[in-house]
């Protein structure tokens, strides 16, 4: 009878530990095949944030949840569809890795003499922070919140290790023997849109090229910085934080599950 009456106290926690494990195994399970990707296997980030750190938009349940159901219009975070009790799972993996052990902090600079890099190296020739700067590359002004650390130091050191398809490189040799060099804007069966870098719009009917080539090298050139030049400027990079939209991005949020 005690036996009896003992088990029949234990179960209950039991199976309620069991199905807090269940729901990890499953939250991390959806991390893996929806997230990874762009926040890197542990959530310590990659081409999208470090989750484990201060996050801008909010670290309560509800603020993760509300990011993963409605995405960050005008950034690159995706909305998804899952129901609601993945969505559960999916937020308890992110908070128990947050309750972890801290990622480690990125290497210290001087934000300010990574401004003068910046500025004494051609970047605003290509990039635009704020309204001040060109619009042919990718707009930095957000890029410290949006990016985690390695990978703003990838982009700057190996740019053609991950090319976003917005800005791939293309080369086209007219009939008459003009070459262009630029960003693909459009491109269909018949006619391909390039951006040069003087931020001229060019067209062009593709079956009366001489050639089309897709770079498979970025636009950007590869930079080479000594230890303490690249810290700084990397900590000018990811003090970057403006806010979303502050330039004229305004797509919707585009959806992927
Ligand atoms: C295609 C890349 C991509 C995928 C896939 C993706 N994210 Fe994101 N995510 C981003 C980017 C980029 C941002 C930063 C947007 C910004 O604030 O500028 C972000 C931001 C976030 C934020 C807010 C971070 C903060 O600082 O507040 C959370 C939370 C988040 N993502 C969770 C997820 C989860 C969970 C998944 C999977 C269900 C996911 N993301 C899938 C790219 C992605
Ligand atoms: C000739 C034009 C050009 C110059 C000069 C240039 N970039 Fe870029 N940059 C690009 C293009 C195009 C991309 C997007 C393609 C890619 O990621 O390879 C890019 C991507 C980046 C990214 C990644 C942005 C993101 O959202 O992921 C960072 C960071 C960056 N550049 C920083 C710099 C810095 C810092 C300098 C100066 C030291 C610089 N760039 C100089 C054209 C340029």
């Amino acid at each position: 009878m005690r036996i009896i009456i003992l088990v029949a106290l234990l179960v209950p926690p039991l199976a309620a530990a069991q199905t807090a494990s269940d729901s990890l195994t499953k939250g991390r399970a959806l991390f893996r095949s929806n997230c990874a990707f762009c926040h890197g296997a542990t959530a310590t980030g990659g081409r999208g944030p470090n989750l484990l750190g201060q996050l801008s938009h909010g670290d309560r349940d509800e603020d993760i949840q509300g990011v993963i159901r409605h995405g960050i219009p005008g950034t690159g975070m995706p909305k998804f569809r899952f129901a609601p009790d993945e969505l559960r799972s999916l937020v308890d993996y992110i908070q128990s890795l947050r309750k972890g052990k801290p990622a480690p902090p990125p290497p210290a600079g001087d934000k300010a003499a990574g401004a003068k890099i910046y500025a004494t190296h051609g970047c605003s020739g290509c990039h635009e922070i704020g309204n001040e700067g060109s619009v042919f590359g990718p707009s930095l002004t957000r890029v410290g919140a949006a990016r985690s650390y390695d990978y703003l130091k990838q982009s700057v050191l190996d740019p053609s290790a991950d090319i976003p398809d917005d800005f791939q490189g293309v080369t086209v040799v007219t009939a008459g023997g003009h070459r262009y060099t630029g960003v693909r804007i459009n491109e269909d069966t018949f006619t391909l849109q390039l951006r040069t870098a003087d931020q001229q719009f060019h067209s062009f009917d593709k079956t009366r090229l001489k050639q089309l080539v897709v770079d498979k090298t970025s636009l950007m050139p590869p930079y080479r910085f000594g230890d303490d030049d690249l810290k700084n400027l990397l900590a000018y990079l990811s003090s970057l934080r403006g806010p979303v939209n502050a330039n004229t991005d305004t797509r919707h949020a585009t959806e992927v599950r």
